[in-house]
């Protein structure tokens, strides 16, 4: 990519990389080379990240600091690219680090303001004055009421045997739940025996990579660099599929590929929908091939001009493996998220999870289908829906005053305004410098995809609070403005 490219041979960072690279490598090196080779490139992700973030936090990289281009640290510590590239992808996800077109990756601004004093626990980040990172669900949406409701009932009611520990498919009672729930709002066509809960879509892709997804996997050519991690940590290889009005281009998955990953209902992070004949299409290559799909559906509750389109699955329930999570209905860190599969997968998916590995609380299991049977959690989805359908009328109204564009259907949590690529870059820097947090579309670019040309601003509505969103969106338009 452009920016890469660039900063590969006249960012800064030349000036100091043999110090900080000689650095990270002695951090590094003590048993990178150790164990089994499955799952090695996230060990040493892992490590990189926190040897990274040690540097930032005990003031070794300052604020403002540039960092090696990824392929000159992946070279200088022998690591894979990929490896080093989740890692910067990793922090600056997570405020650490950003990442500007034209001037490679720095360490955030707001660090020297949270850096402690070396020695003591690192204060959290904050996050950006205005925030428009990608929509997350809304925390003064949270339905605290219902959900101390729910848990009063939930514990007065559960036999005993609900606190023995579970069978790897999670809570029985939430699974019966969650059918009837995902049929009714959904369409997706469940039975219990064949749902297995996790702790949300990261999860779920991690899971099923190894058991089921084969080692070619497809995916959408834009989409989440972590998702693409997850699949790519236990060694498969993901291909990028190009996407356009109808979202992903189902003729041009590559022979070999075993399995292919979709956003159907709302593309992450164009917001294209995947039409019916694509629809149709990725059915028949899945059972032309043998391939198996993973629709990640993630939003698919909020659409705002019509009724949501169904999932996928219902067209396919033999080929379709369908993922979601409470993520944008409740909160990302509830940590509750499933998988409907199709039934000769069912067993040993749940199985090869292990009978102790990673599920929410057997509390907030109990909770959650509490609140589906009690109708508690289609009312707050109907509140929310109507709460993010205004935040994007009054988006959209600001952005329409200054003739700026969106693409993208009417639904979810982030819209698309496309840019020019150098606009792209002009507007991320000068949105860093006012604390705008906004992500370009290249962010989300699969590192071989061919269709780069698209470029744009990842708009997020979900997140600022109520009290701040109207102050955001003037900060927003005044950047849009600002940088023609
Ligand atoms: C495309 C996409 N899929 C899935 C999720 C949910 O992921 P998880 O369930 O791991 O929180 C998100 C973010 O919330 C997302 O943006």
């Amino acid at each position: 990519m452009e920016t890469q490219a660039n900063s590969e041979t006249d960012g800064p960072w030349h000036t100091h990389a043999g110090g900080l690279g000689a650095d990270l490598h002695l951090d590094l090196a003590d048993g990178f080379d150790t164990g089994p080779a499955r799952g090695r490139g996230a060990q040493q992700r892992r490590r990189l990240v926190d040897a990274l973030r040690a540097a930032i936090e005990d003031g070794r990289l300052g604020a403002g600091a540039p960092l090696p281009p990824y392929r000159s640290l992946a070279a200088d510590l022998n690591l894979a690219r990929g490896t080093v590239a989740a890692a910067y992808e990793e922090l600056i996800a997570q405020g650490w680090l950003v990442a500007r077109r034209g001037a490679g990756t720095r360490v955030a601004d707001s660090v020297a303001a949270s850096a402690p004093p070396s020695g003591t626990v690192p204060a959290p980040l904050l996050p950006p004055r205005h925030n428009f990172l990608t929509g997350q669900a809304n925390a003064g949406l949270f339905p605290r009421a219902d959900w101390i409701a729910a848990t009063r009932r939930a514990l007065s009611t559960a036999p005993d045997s609900a606190f023995d520990p579970t069978a790897p498919h999670g809570s029985r009672v939430l699974r019966e739940a969650l059918a009837g729930y995902l049929a009714r709002a959904r369409g997706v066509r469940a039975d219990p025996n064949q749902i297995v809960l996790t702790t949300g879509v990261m999860y779920s892709l991690r899971l099923l990579t190894p058991t089921v997804l084969g080692t070619t996997v497809a995916v959408e050519s834009h989409g989440l660099p972590f998702h693409r991690l997850a699949i790519e940590e236990s060694g498969a290889v993901t291909l990028p599929v190009p996407l356009d009005d109808d979202g992903a281009v189902v003729d041009a998955i590559g022979d070999g590929v075993s399995s292919l990953v979709l956003t159907p209902s709302h593309q992450s992070p164009t917001g294209v929908s995947l039409s019916p004949p694509r629809r149709a299409a990725v059915i028949d290559w899945a059972r032309r091939t043998g391939g198996l799909i993973v629709e990640d559906d993630y939003d698919g509750e909020y659409r705002y001009d019509r009724e949501p389109i169904g999932a996928l699955q219902a067209l396919g329930p033999d080929v379709v493996v369908y993922a979601g999570s409470v993520s944008k209905t409740l909160s990302p860190s509830v940590r509750i998220g499933w998988l409907v599969l199709p039934g000769h997968l069912a067993e040993q998916v749940a199985w090869s999870k292990g009978v102790r590995e990673p599920d929410a609380s057997i509390v907030d299991q109990l909770v959650l289908a509490e609140m589906i049977a009690s109708g508690a959690y289609d009312r707050h989805i109907r509140r929310s829906r109507q709460f993010y359908r205004r935040r994007r009328d009054q988006l959209l109204a600001r952005l329409t005053a200054i003739g700026a564009q969106v693409t993208g259907v009417a639904g979810g949590l982030h819209l698309l305004i496309p840019t020019t690529a150098q606009r792209e870059g002009a507007l991320m820097a000068e949105a860093v410098n006012r604390g705008i947090g906004i992500s370009p579309l290249s962010f989300f670019a699969h590192p071989a995809a061919t269709d780069t040309a698209r470029h744009g601003l990842i708009v997020g509505f979900g997140t600022p609070s109520a009290s701040s969103y109207s102050a955001d969106l003037d900060a927003l338009v005044g950047l849009l403005v600002d940088v023609a």
